[in-house]
């Protein structure tokens, strides 16, 4: 496998409390431990690719603190060039405070630091050289958003995007776009978007993926016990990414990709519940 793989976006500590139940507005209860995980949904996309085996380049930025170093170190143990990651003096990397409930969902409220400086300039010239898909998600300004699907289009890679977190998008990014990832919730909310190409997730219900002409096709879910629900749609995109740069139809990247996200269930945090291929060969003989 020798095309790279491109992702564009945040990379987050993500700080972890578990709670039997979500307080309600207002209340105060009592959690474990905490814990400083990596994630950030594109970092997250980087690592799940990259510990599958995929060549990955991330852009992105961090600040010169722990959570910095934590976040470069996590990405480039899952294998991905680190180079494009910026290092800000003087400011903090991005964070997410999570929940997560005795039935491992999750609350996540983002603090953007770093990823809130990144700019289309920060997306070099030579990013998409050698490369055969772009990742892209909301945690990052749509100016670069925009500026790395405009460079991608131009140099004929595809461009995936996650419309997540969700909010209106400029119909530029969805012309840009050549492979739409949304969860159900989303795809209502947008609407009809003209996208051909995309995959709607539905939780622990698996999947539907509409590609161009063809009928609609529906995957069903891999079904595991959830210990913690973090960041496995961000690893169902690296999934989809790794197998769409191996070129891959888009209905077998998603059938691969479900399994892979019902992995991550499995295990706690984002980053640190995603599998290596033989990891993942076990978990779908068993
Ligand atoms: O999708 C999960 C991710 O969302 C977490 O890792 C958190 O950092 C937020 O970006």
């Amino acid at each position: 496998m020798t095309e790279t793989i491109v992702i564009v976006g945040s990379l987050n500590a993500d700080l972890v409390v578990r709670t039997e139940r979500f307080p309600k507005p207002g209340e105060t209860l009592h959690g474990s431990d905490l814990q400083t995980l990596p994630g950030g949904k594109s970092a997250n996309q980087a690592v799940a690719a990259g510990r599958l085996g995929g060549a990955v380049r991330m852009v992105g930025a961090v600040g010169d603190d722990g959570n910095g170093t934590l976040l470069r170190d996590s990405v480039a143990a899952a294998g991905a060039d680190v180079t494009h990651v910026a290092v800000r003096e003087g400011v903090a990397t991005g964070t997410a405070v999570i929940t997560v409930d005795a039935a491992g969902e999750n609350t996540i409220v983002i603090s953007g630091g770093a990823n809130a400086t990144l700019a289309p300039t920060d997306v070099p010239a030579d990013a998409f050289d050698g490369a055969a898909v772009l990742g892209l998600c909301l945690e990052v300004s749509i100016d670069v958003v925009l500026a790395a699907a405009r460079a991608a289009r131009a140099a004929g890679v595809t461009v995936l995007t996650n419309l997540s977190p969700f909010g209106a998008v400029p119909d530029e990014l969805l012309e840009l776009t050549d492979v739409l990832l949304v969860n159900e919730h989303e795809a209502a909310a947008l609407g009809d978007h003209g996208v051909t190409r995309s995959v709607v997730t539905r939780g622990g219900a698996g999947c539907t993926v509409h590609d161009g002409d063809a009928d609609p096709v529906s995957i069903d879910a891999v079904r595991v016990e959830p210990v913690d629900t973090t960041g496995c749609g961000d690893a169902f995109m690296g999934a989809v990414a790794l197998r769409l740069a191996a070129g891959d139809p888009l209905v077998d990247a998603a059938r691969f990709a479900v399994g892979v996200g019902a992995y991550a269930a499995t295990g706690v945090g984002a980053q640190a519940s995603y599998p290596t291929t033989a990891e993942l060969e076990r978990f779908l003989r068993a």
